[in-house]
């Protein structure tokens, strides 16, 4: 006799290590991979002087390589090579400089001093991909000058923001209501943290988006009796 759960198997939706692993691939390849092929479009187009096909190479190379890192980064996850992020303010910083160097968006980075360091890699890499959909969803769909981008721990919470001077997002539920795996992804990466995201937004003013969860989740274990939200955010 089948029993229950075969008669009616699970969607791959379902499956945690599959949404896991389609979000890492949306946020770490995918993404990567559509800019690269509209910046190669747009290359072709020309002109071809020998300066920007020097140009266009470096830059395909450039994300060649770091596509790889990541795919390998990838790799010791799933093989549960758990690990520390040193200098993540730093790693912040670094991405910041050169977003702004290939797309012409500021992205302004502050850190509170008591901000840990090192942090959990599993946190670090959340906090990294939400950062970075947040930013790319800026520019993409808010068509925003600048972004800002801000990490601080307050009352035994991790609080963090990304608030552009975009457009603002349509008002149809903080872009609930849009395809798209990014919004999603970023949810659950808050709701891994122990926490939530929320989106202030509206047509003309902007998008912030805000993540709090409980500082432990950078340096331990989460504790499992904290509530997830406090008062007043
Ligand atoms: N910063 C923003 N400013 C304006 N609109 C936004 C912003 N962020 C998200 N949106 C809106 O929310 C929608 C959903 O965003 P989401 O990141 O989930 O999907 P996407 O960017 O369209 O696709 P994908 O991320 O899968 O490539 C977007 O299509 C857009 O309409
Ligand atoms: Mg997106």
């Amino acid at each position: 006799m089948l029993a229950r759960d075969d008669e009616h198997p699970p969607e791959p939706g379902d499956d945690p290590v599959k949404r896991e692993l389609a979000r890492e691939l949306h946020d770490q390849v995918v993404q990567d991979l559509t800019a690269m092929l509209i910046d190669l479009e747009n290359f072709k187009r020309g002109p071809f002087d020998i300066q920007s096909t020097v140009v266009q190479v470096d830059s395909v190379q450039g994300s060649l390589r770091t596509m790889l890192g990541r795919l390998r980064n990838m790799l010791y996850g799933l093989r549960g090579e758990d690990a520390w992020e040193p200098d993540f303010a730093e790693t912040l910083r670094i991405f910041a400089v050169q977003y702004t160097a290939r797309t012409g968006v500021r992205v302004l980075i502050r850190v509170s001093r008591d901000w840990p360091d090192p942090i959990r890699r599993p946190s670090a890499q959340h906090l990294y991909r939400i950062v970075h959909e947040s930013v790319h969803n800026a520019r993409q769909h808010g068509g925003a000058a600048s972004v800002r981008v801000s990490l601080r721990l307050c009352d035994r919470f991790a609080r963090v923001s990304i608030q552009d001077d975009g457009r603002g997002m349509p008002d149809d539920q903080e872009g609930l209501a849009r395809p798209g795996m990014g919004m999603v992804g970023m949810r659950e990466r808050a709701m891994l943290l122990g926490g939530t995201l929320s989106a202030d937004t509206g047509p003309g003013r902007g998008t912030t988006i805000r993540v709090v969860f409980p500082a432990s989740a950078l340096t331990a274990q989460p504790e499992p009796g904290l509530p997830l939200q406090p008062q007043g955010y």
